[in-house]
């Protein structure tokens, strides 16, 4: 039977979705902090496990008789460290076989902040004991096309990741790639660096747009304290936008490009193109 963690999020119903194509609902168990938000999934047939990162002993009871575990990262940046902690004490304790994290690109190495509790994390998995596996998660390529309504009202993409390439994917690949992970025999102590398979500056995504719109959208490439405070004077939470305004930083230091193809590798076909997911954002634009 498989956990898994993060389940009301967007990641976590996509990978249950694709899980759910190979396993009877009995082997697949939601572990959320509110059990209401996936009474979808309870009528599927799938368990629902009362579990928040924050309360060790909830995560105790819902790692009870997984076989497998995945351990979405957490939301709440700042305090993921200790919450991850108590997650693979629980996943110990419990007896879970493997845990499977989802980790960030180049977690070793990464330029952005955000790594820190990330690596952290996988610090406290090699010395846990646990046999497990890192899934190092690129950029969803939504942190994008999210904002592909905003270029449009404005005629620009703005940042501050200069000519950084990003190979970006959607959540679905890569919750098509935790769902091939689980599934597979033999995963323990691999590291899967997980990216889209082509890459692409901010310039060039504005491009696209701009020619998927038929509408002049431009790329404002700011300074990260301009940038930071563009989104919130656009109504951003003052830590969302530094850490925006940081992980663009990043990007521009190549953090996060990669080349490898590990993510169409593990998923059986090329990844989504930017193109296509931008396509899709202009429709629902409408
Ligand atoms: N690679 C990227 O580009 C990227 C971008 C954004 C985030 N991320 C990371 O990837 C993760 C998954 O992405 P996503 O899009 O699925 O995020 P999401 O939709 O925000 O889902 C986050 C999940 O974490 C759960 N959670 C938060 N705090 C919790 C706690 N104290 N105890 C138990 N569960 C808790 C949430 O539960 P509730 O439903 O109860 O709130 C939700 O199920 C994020 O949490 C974040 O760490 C990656």
């Amino acid at each position: 039977m498989i956990v898994i963690t993060g389940a009301s999020g967007q990641l976590g119903r996509l990978v249950i979705d694709e899980l759910l194509k190979f396993l009877p609902a009995s082997e697949v168990a939601a572990a959320v902090r509110n059990p209401d938000s996936v009474a979808d999934l309870a009528e599927q047939g799938v368990g629902v496990r009362q579990a928040d990162y924050n309360q060790p002993a909830t995560l105790e009871a819902a790692f009870a008789g997984a076989d497998k575990v995945l351990l979405i990262s957490s939301s709440e940046v700042g305090q993921r460290a200790p919450q991850h902690a108590n997650a693979i004490e629980a996943a110990k304790k419990a007896g879970v076989g493997l845990l499977a994290y989802t980790s960030i690109l180049h977690a070793d190495t990464t330029a952005l902040p955000l790594g820190l509790e990330h690596k952290q994390t996988e610090a406290k998995l090699a010395e846990s004991g646990l046999p497990h596996v890192i899934l190092r998660n690129g950029w969803y390529s939504e942190n994008y096309t999210a904002g592909v309504p905003v270029a449009l009202q404005f005629g620009a993409v703005m940042g501050c990741a200069g000519d950084g390439r990003i190979s970006s994917a959607p959540r679905a690949d890569y919750a098509a790639a935790a769902a091939a992970i689980l599934l597979a025999g033999e995963q323990a102590g691999k590291v899967y660096e997980l990216a889209g398979d082509d890459s692409y500056t901010l310039r060039e995504l504005a491009a696209e747009i701009a020619v998927q719109s038929g509408k002049a959208i431009s790329y404002e490439n700011l300074p990260e304290a301009e940038y930071r405070q563009a989104l919130v004077g656009a109504g951003l939470p003052e830590p969302i936008a530094t850490l925006l305004a940081e992980s663009d930083t990043g990007a521009s230091k190549g953090g996060l490009y990669d080349d490898g193809k590990q993510l169409s590798a593990l998923i059986g076909r090329p990844t989504t193109p930017i193109a296509e997911s931008i396509k899709l954002a202009l429709a629902s634009a409408e």
